[in-house]
Formats: C-alpha cells, structure tokens, sequence
C-alpha cells in the first residue's frame, strides 16, 4: 500500500466522518448494543463516544495503524474496554458464536470482499445476534444511480477502495441476516452519490 493510502485516506476518513452531522446517526445505530461487541472497520472510533453503557468490551477489526493512532484521545476518554484484535473483517479470527452483537457503520462500501465479511459476521456472531449498521450505497433513485455509477471509479480510486454502488440490504440477505430494523435516506449535508444511507439492525439465523 502506498503514502496515500497509508497516510492520507486515514486522515480524510477521521474528518469526513467526523462531520458533526453524522453523530445523531451513530446515536441511532449504537443504541441497544449490549454484551460483547465487535466493530469492523473501527477507523478512527469515531463510534466510541456513543457506544451505550450497557456494552462490556469491543473487539475493533481494523487495518489501518494510523486509524487506530487516530483513536488515542477517544479511546482514553471512554470506560468501555476497546481492544484492537483483528485486521481484516473478510477474515476474523475469533471462534463461531463469540459475540453478542455487531456494529458496522460506513465499512461495507470499503471492504473488498463485503459479502465475505458478512459471513464471517454471521458465523462469530451468537445465534440471533444483532448486527446494528448504517452504510452508504445503491441510491433509491435510478437518477441518483446512474451518477454512482459514473462516479464510482473515481470514488474508489480517491476513498480507500470505496464503492458507491454496493446494494446494502441484498447482501445482508444473502450473507443469511434478517432484516428486521430498517431506515432508508439520503443523509443530510452530503451530495445524494455519497449519502443514500441504510440504517437498522439484522439479526443472525441459528
Ligand atoms: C469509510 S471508513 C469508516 C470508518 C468508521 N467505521 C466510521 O464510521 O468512521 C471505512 C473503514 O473500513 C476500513 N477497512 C478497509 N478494509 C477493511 C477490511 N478488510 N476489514 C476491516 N475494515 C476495513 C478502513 O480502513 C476504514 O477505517
């Protein structure tokens, strides 16, 4: 991986999603994780200030070393034990049935191989887990697709492996979650490529 990708996708990320706007959005998805949480793509804990009391210890899959230095101050501020013990969500590597919920917030548009790192979800996951998620993808509107797709090699290029045009709930589904909570909406403050927003919960099959 070069300079870029290293040292300044980790920077843009930290700012980008780290606009104020996106904080009553990780309220919303936080809310009523309990137990033992893994986090894939932990960033820059951006998350940390509103994981619930109720949480008793997060494992953080994350691969970028300066996401996690980027963590420090959040990381010191919080009670909740949060330890880094994975690198790449396509591949976990804690045993089946190890957590009692999940949370992924704007991680599936960057992994390569999303459909992998949901499978592996469901597996560390207890059965009937809650994986808690609010991710960007395939817009609504087929005016709003297209530009995705125009802009998506661009996106990818200049966001880390970013795609604009991943259908977030379909491959919940066919990674075996259930849907049961959902939000559909373009977030506020950022252009509707960027920002159709999926937000809700689905549990793990037995
Ligand atoms: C757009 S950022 C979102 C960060 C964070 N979840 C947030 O809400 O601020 C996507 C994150 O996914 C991470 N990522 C990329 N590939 C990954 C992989 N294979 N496994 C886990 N995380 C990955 C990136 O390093 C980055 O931190």
């Amino acid at each position: 991986m070069g300079f870029y990708t290293t040292q300044v996708v980790p920077r843009i990320i930290n700012v980008a999603c780290g606009m104020k706007e996106a904080d009553p959005l990780r309220r919303r998805v936080c809310d009523g994780l309990a137990g033992e949480v893994v986090e894939i793509g932990f960033g820059s804990g951006l998350n940390i200030p509103f994981y619930p009391a109720t949480i008793t210890r997060v494992s953080a899959v994350e691969p970028s070393d300066l996401g996690w230095r980027l963590a420090s101050r959040r990381l010191a501020a919080t009670r909740i034990p949060v330890q880094r013990t994975g690198l790449d969500g396509q591949s976990l590597l804690y045993p089946d049935d190890s957590f009692d919920a999940a949370l992924s917030t704007w991680t599936l548009c960057t992994i390569p191989d999303a459909e992998a790192a949901l499978h592996e979800l469901r597996r560390v996951l207890k059965p009937g887990a809650a994986l808690h998620f609010v991710e960007h993808g395939l817009a609504p509107d087929e005016s709003v697709r297209r530009w995705q797709h125009r802009l998506d090699p661009m996106q990818q290029r200049l966001f880390g492996g970013c795609h604009l045009t991943r259908p977030i709930v379909d491959l919940l589904t066919a990674a075996g979650f259930t849907v049961t909570e959902l939000d559909v909406f373009y977030e506020k403050g950022a252009p509707k490529v960027m920002a159709a927003d999926s937000l809700g919960i689905a549990t793990a099959g037995g």
